[in-house]
């Protein structure tokens, strides 16, 4: 979906420029609420890491994932502290990997660690013992929009095997470490037809646990949470969802004899429909029986359809800042960048598509919808190009949340 109006995005380019993001936070806030069942939502933050963004989050009371020694520092700068908030820690590191200084900092914060191999029990438990950890578990099956998206069975490098838990609880043990809790994420953009199958394998899970004579206060269900990107794509059914892991913690906490926090850890879903990327064009061409239109905005911005083939709703508002109604024409939308699979339509495996869009000007907005989650966070300076600005629009107020990077700033780090 597009959260704005076609004047509204018309009225950002015009004093901002293109490309840019926009964000609405009325959107998130609406997205929040929806989840509000679950002991903790934590915000995978990956999805969209503007320390703005994260703001917002807290003040709705939700926690925050970081995955990088970077996201640490942007969640601390965001005004997240790194230890308890009601009982919950505010800030949780999930990794399948310590680098050393990303160790040091955990140690030295207190932040837990999500473990997703056990080699990380033995270096944390070196370096602090006491430290607290939840133990990430790949469950042996997973799903995904795509199959870079899905983290679950043999083809993942993602989290400790289910069948070597015994082993890790024993390193937990020999560590001294303290277990908060086990946690699951089977993939991003799940469709989760199995999603019985996913809680049972938590329950079993915990159930080793118990035989190990060990405890437990949480589960985490993970991220994955879908958002419809095309026209009939379902929402998902989140009382549904919850309700399916609301017994299973109920039926974990009886086995234990004492109650268990229900964490979730969404990215998407709080943050993709909230954000657009609006970009100009600038050519259009025929080349034999393709019609492009060539957009200043280009996968080193919007990633997804390059490495996923992933499905974006695209609209076009004229130069005079109306909805285009010009004729639909079928087009292929690509980018500035020295590279044919710089293309917006297109499906995984880099097939070319057409859209049929109304006929784009030179002069035209051409707006990528539901680009708020892994949009700005995977952008790159691939052809030297500046990340680009992003805007938050609330209560009609638009406040620029990161001006863009200019080329002298890349190549600063060069004069040496
Ligand atoms: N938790 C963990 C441990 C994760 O690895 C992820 C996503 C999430 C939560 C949040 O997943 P979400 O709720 O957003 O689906 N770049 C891809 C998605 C990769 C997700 C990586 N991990 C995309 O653009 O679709």
């Amino acid at each position: 979906m597009n959260p704005f109006s076609s004047a509204t995005l018309a009225h950002i380019a015009k004093a901002h420029g293109t490309p840019l993001w926009a964000y609405d936070a009325a959107t998130i806030q609406r997205q929040i609420a929806a989840l509000r069942q679950f002991d903790v939502v934590r915000f995978a933050q990956k999805a969209n890491s503007n320390t703005h963004i994260l703001r917002l989050m807290r003040a709705q009371g939700v926690l925050v994932d970081a995955v990088s020694l970077g996201e640490v520092e942007r969640a601390l700068a965001a005004g997240y502290q790194p230890g308890l908030h009601q009982g919950h820690y505010e800030i949780v590191f999930t990794a399948d990997l310590l680098d050393r200084a990303t160790l040091a900092r955990v140690v030295e914060l207190g932040i837990p660690v999500n473990c997703g191999s056990a080699d990380m029990l033995d270096q944390l438990g070196a370096a602090h013992p006491g430290h607290p950890v939840w133990l990430r578990i790949n469950p042996g099956f997973g799903h995904g929009h795509s199959n870079k998206t899905n983290t679950g069975g043999e083809h993942s490098k993602h989290g400790i095997w289910h069948a070597e838990l015994p082993q890790a609880l024993a390193k937990v043990r020999a560590n001294g470490l303290q277990l908060l809790g086990l946690h699951m994420h089977i993939g991003s953009g799940v469709d989760y037809a199995h999603l019985q199958e996913v809680c049972g394998a938590m329950e079993a899970l915990v159930a080793t646990v118990k035989a190990q004579g060990m405890d437990l206060s949480a589960i985490s269900a993970g991220g994955g949470l879908s958002i419809p990107y095309q026209a009939g794509e379902p929402q998902i059914d989140t009382v549904h969802y919850f309700s399916c892991w609301d017994a299973a913690r109920q039926r974990i906490a009886a086995s234990l004899g004492h109650p268990v926090t229900l964490e979730l850890e969404p990215g998407r879903y709080l943050v993709a429909e909230s954000g657009v990327l609006v970009s100009e064009v600038r050519a259009s061409k025929d080349v034999g029986s393709n019609h492009f239109v060539l957009v200043d905005a280009g996968f080193s911005d919007l990633m997804r359809p390059s490495m996923y083939g992933a499905f974006h709703g695209i609209s076009v508002i004229t130069a005079a800042g109306e909805a285009s109604t010009a004729p639909v024409k079928d087009t292929v939308v690509a980018g500035p960048l020295c590279e044919s699979g710089d293309v917006f339509t297109q499906g995984e495996g880099g097939v070319v598509q057409t859209r049929a869009l109304p006929a784009a000007q030179v002069g035209d907005l051409l707006v990528f919808h539901d680009a708020g989650a892994y949009g700005a966070s995977m952008s790159s300076n691939y052809n030297t190009r500046p990340l680009i600005a992003e805007v938050l629009v609330e209560d009609s107020q638009v406040r620029v949340i990161r001006r863009k990077q200019t080329v002298a700033e890349l190549l600063a780090l060069e004069a040496l």
